[in-house]
């Protein structure tokens, strides 16, 4: 495997399947199935998962809510995903430790840095639900936070598509995907990876992100070990 250390952020939305709102069964448990892999290979994996599929913060906003209001309600969200995660994962014999930013000890272990670390070193799988903790930042912030804190040596973005491209490749038919791009031209071409904040903590800290397809069975693996799967973005 190329990677030793690696954090993983899974997006709430796509935890939907084709459902429009919630968890679907099947692809909680093919997410299982994929990370299941990974770990049998000996990768340390700690994931972040996002909460948009349940509540996303910004939606409360438009309903007149405040904004910080909503954040913590979004970050409850990720709690609700992060259990059926360690849930699933458990179910399939993984070895999975819950942590929380939000303090909630009846359910999971709060975030400690140096503990977290220590399951990743016993071999277990550490889930970090309730995002940073703070209103404002998304879970990629959560995720780029995390990914620095525990020395991850790459986030692997699981979305639903297969990578980085020129344009939307919806809108435009003709856009191309980049295997590698520089995160200064990431700016200069103002694409979307990430949201800005989290964006550029990856930058100042050189940490690379690796934005693939993770609905497609096997695909975290290939990534894992080193195959050309999705668009990688580095200093
Ligand atoms: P080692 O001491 O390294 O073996 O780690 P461990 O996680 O197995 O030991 P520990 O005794 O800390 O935890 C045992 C179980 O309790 C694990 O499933 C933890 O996730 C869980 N646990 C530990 N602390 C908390 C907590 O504050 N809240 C909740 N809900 N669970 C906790």
């Amino acid at each position: 495997m190329k990677y030793k250390r690696i954090l993983l952020k899974l997006s709430g939305e796509s935890l939907m399947g084709d459902k429009s709102f919630g968890i679907d069964n099947n692809r909680l448990s093919e997410y299982a199935d994929q990370i299941k892999a990974a770990y049998e290979q000996g990768v340390e994996i700690a994931i972040v998962i996002g909460g948009g599929n349940i509540f996303r913060g910004v939606q409360a906003e438009e309903g007149g809510m405040d904004r910080t209001h909503g954040d913590y309600m979004g970050m409850l969200a990720t709690m609700i995903n992060a259990m059926a995660l360690q849930a699933a994962l458990e179910s399939k014999g993984v070895q999975s430790r819950l942590q929380s930013a939000i303090e909630m000890k009846e359910i999971a272990e709060p975030y400690v840095r140096r503990r977290a670390v220590r399951h990743l070193e016993k071999g277990r799988v550490v889930v970090f639900g309730a995002g940073t903790g703070n209103p404002y930042f998304t879970t990629d912030s959560a995720a780029s936070l995390r990914a620095i804190e525990i020395n991850a040596e790459v986030i692997l973005k699981g979305t639903r598509v297969d990578g980085i491209y020129t344009e939307d490749p919806e809108k435009n038919p003709n856009a191309t995907k980049y295997d590698v791009i520089s995160f200064d031209d990431v700016y200069r071409k103002g694409l979307k990876v990430m949201d800005m904040t989290a964006f550029t903590l990856c930058k100042e800290n050189n940490l690379p992100i690796i934005v693939f397809d993770m609905d497609t069975p096997g695909n975290l693996n290939k990534v894992l070990s080193g195959e050309h799967v999705g668009t990688i973005v580095r200093n």
